[in-house]
């Protein structure tokens, strides 16, 4: 949530910054803000000027362009509202009293009442109701004892005082800071949010995420916790949280996943669902190349003695992460009988169940940086050191599209889902990224664990292999057919999506699809739970999509869907066809694969379908209102 870029160097900054923001307005997009520092050429210090925009970076950019902003050195940052309004006045860069000192941050400062009220009572007066406001006020203050001493500004003073305001601060946060007496100084600082220098030619940048930096440098420097720095134009300072000074090699970005580009696609959202049977092809080849025994199809990037002793899984993720964690338990109980749980992270937190011997605790996130997921995991990392006894140590593995986030580095092993980069705030080829992670998992248990027979691990294992080719087809036939479909739908107030057993949780995805980016009010049911209560929303207007696919719970599936049908509501069906698809006013069809597979394929039509309506509505579809791409606050 929230984007921070900085920049220091010998280009005019402005062009810079709004580049960076522009490639990290999906953590944000309720307004945005710049502010240089033009050195003055004549003696020390120079002009610092703020310019702020309510919306869209194109609101910002205009006023840039009209106004000028002139400076080698900057800060810029693309705001998701949490603490006051998305107005003007509450978007950043904030400033201090006199409006030399000016900060950009991304995160929660959790003490900002307490801290704002003893500003307040020094007479300090506030311009926004955001957390971030006490921070420049607070810098003001430690430069203005500072320099009491009658020492000279400097960028280590600058660096002194954002150190002192650090210790005083409580939260989560990422901060970049500029002084208009330090024309060559940029102090960032980290606690618990992304940060990354990028090392250029000539000048160094900072910011929240690695396609900021891409486009002027490969070279980065991801900050860790605490760490603060001081970067001028002649090098960079790093210090850990006890002072200490760091010496760190830099490393490379590699890969295309820090490239943003729409290619010939109306949204983000349209090009990556169409981007999946690529990422399904790749997943193919890395995870299930030919050659390696029948038996044990599946390369993983782990130690035989990774999997060791595992007698229990727990996962934690958030939103559609969740919900692919859901299909992974179904696999990881049902196909290679590991006793598996999933939780909301936001829940795991505060409710954790007792602890439980010899688990595997699985964090699934595509971003890396969900501030519950990350808390939860280390939260559960903390509890399992402090039990002791060797039974109970944490085992963490990540599951995330962003290896280099701040998951990667805080547990003990990753699986990169490598979907390449997703701008669009409603994740879609990550999805299945995820998805196809919990089948290779599930796969390798069940080889080690001998759960399942070679013949059944060898048909799922060539299913998989099938499914690139599957998406591919599915894709392009069901464009066209949600894209009519929408039509009829655009207007709607309510659906009600139906699935069962290892499709519920595509249930909860489609449902969650639809809200995000087209605000239908939509809910998602295991179908066997209509009975219990929602079937009583069913009427005439209120369109269910039921998710039918052949397998153990087929025919259940297709009595709920009669059962609604019988209530007057339009059934939609995403099953084969086939006679017993007759019971569908509408079907959506899919191919007959096994109900294994299913959930890889039932998927497709709910993006499609979801997308296609929010466009019929007009609505944005890559930046839906009030979300955000990482949700990096609690
Ligand atoms: O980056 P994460 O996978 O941890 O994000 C979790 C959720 O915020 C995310 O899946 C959210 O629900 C998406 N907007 C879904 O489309």
């Amino acid at each position: 949530m929230c984007g921070i870029v900085a920049v220091i160097g010998s280009r005019e900054a402005a062009p810079l910054l709004l580049e960076g923001l522009r490639q990290l307005e999906y953590r944000g997009y309720d307004s945005a803000g710049v502010a240089t520092v033009d050195a003055f050429e004549d003696g020390p210090g120079g002009l610092l000027t703020c310019q702020r925009a309510k919306g869209k970076l194109a609101n910002l950019c205009e006023l840039v362009d009209r106004e000028g902003s002139l400076g080698q050195l900057g800060i810029g940052h693309t705001r998701w509202a949490t603490h006051g309004k998305p107005e003007i006045h509450n978007a950043h860069p904030h400033r201090d009293e006199c409006g030399s000192v000016a900060v950009v941050q991304n995160g929660i400062i959790e003490n900002h009442r307490f801290l704002r009220e003893q500003l307040e009572l020094k007479g300090i007066p506030f311009a926004s109701e955001t957390d971030t406001e006490v921070i420049p006020h607070l810098i003001g203050e430690e430069l203005k004892v500072l320099q009491s001493n009658g020492d000279l500004p400097s960028g280590s003073m600058l660096l002194d005082a954002v150190r002192k305001v650090a210790l005083k601060l409580k939260g989560a946060y990422a901060l970049a800071v500029i002084w208009a007496e330090t024309p060559d100084a940029l102090v960032v600082t980290r606690w618990q949010a992304p940060l990354l220098i990028g090392l250029g030619e000539g000048e160094f940048l900072c910011a929240s995420d690695t396609p900021a930096l891409a486009g002027f440098t490969r070279t980065i420097l991801p900050m860790e916790d605490g760490e603060i720095a001081l970067l001028t134009p002649l090098g960079i300072e790093l210090y850990n949280k006890d002072g200490v000074r760091q010496q760190r090699n830099p490393s490379l970005l590699t890969g295309s996943n820090h490239v943003v580009n729409k290619r010939h696609f109306r949204h983000f959202m349209l090009k990556e669902i169409h981007e999946q049977p690529e990422t399904a092809q790749l997943w193919v080849s890395r995870h299930l190349p030919l050659g390696l025994p029948v038996e044990a199809p599946v390369a993983l990037p782990f130690e035989d003695s990774f999997y060791e002793g595992i007698e229990r899984i727990e996962i934690l993720a958030c939103g559609t992460s969740r919900h692919a964690a859901m299909v992974g338990a179904y696999l990881l109980e049902q196909f290679s009988g590991i006793p598996t749980a999933v939780f909301y992270a936001s829940e795991f937190r505060y409710a954790a169940p007792p602890l439980a011997a010899n688990t595997l605790t699985i964090g699934v996130t595509q971003s890396g940086e969900t501030a519950d997921t990350l808390a939860a995991l280390a939260m559960e990392a903390e509890r399992r050191r402090a039990h002791g006894d060797p039974a109970f140590a944490s085992r963490q593995l990540g599951v995330t599209n962003r290896p280099e986030s701040s998951l990667g580095r805080q547990v003990d092993h990753i699986l990169d889902i490598g979907s390449g980069i997703e701008i669009g705030v409603a994740a879609t080829k990550t999805f299945l990224g995820q998805l196809l992670a919990f089948y290779a998992l599930a796969l390798k248990f069940a080889s080690l664990r001998k759960s399942r027979s070679i013949l059944e691990i060898t048909t799922l294992t060539n299913e998989l292999r099938d499914i690139p080719n599957q998406l591919r087809r599915l894709i392009q036939k069901h464009d066209q057919l949600s894209e009519n479909l929408a039509t009829r739908f655009s207007d709607t107030q309510d659906v009600i999506f139906l699935g069962r057993g290892i499709n519920y949780p595509i249930a909860l995805e489609g449902a969650l699809k639809l809200k995000e980016i087209s605000y239908i009010h939509a809910e998602g049911y295991p179908a066997g739970e209509m009975k219990h209560g929602p079937i009583a929303l069913l009427e005439r207007r209120v369109p269910v999509i039921a998710i039918a696919m052949p397998g153990r719970v087929f025919e259940k599936v297709l009595s709920n869907a009669q059962e609604a049908k019988a209530r007057d509501a339009k059934l939609i069906g995403v099953a084969p066809e086939g006679p017993e698809a007759e019971v569908f006013d509408v079907l959506m069809p899919l191919p007959e694969v096994s109900e294994w597979t299913s959930p890889l394929l039932s998927v497709i039509p709910m993006q499609l379908l979801s997308y296609h309506i929010a466009f019929q509505r007009g609505l944005d579809i890559d930046q839906p209102r009030n979300l955000a791409k990482s949700v990096t606050v609690e």
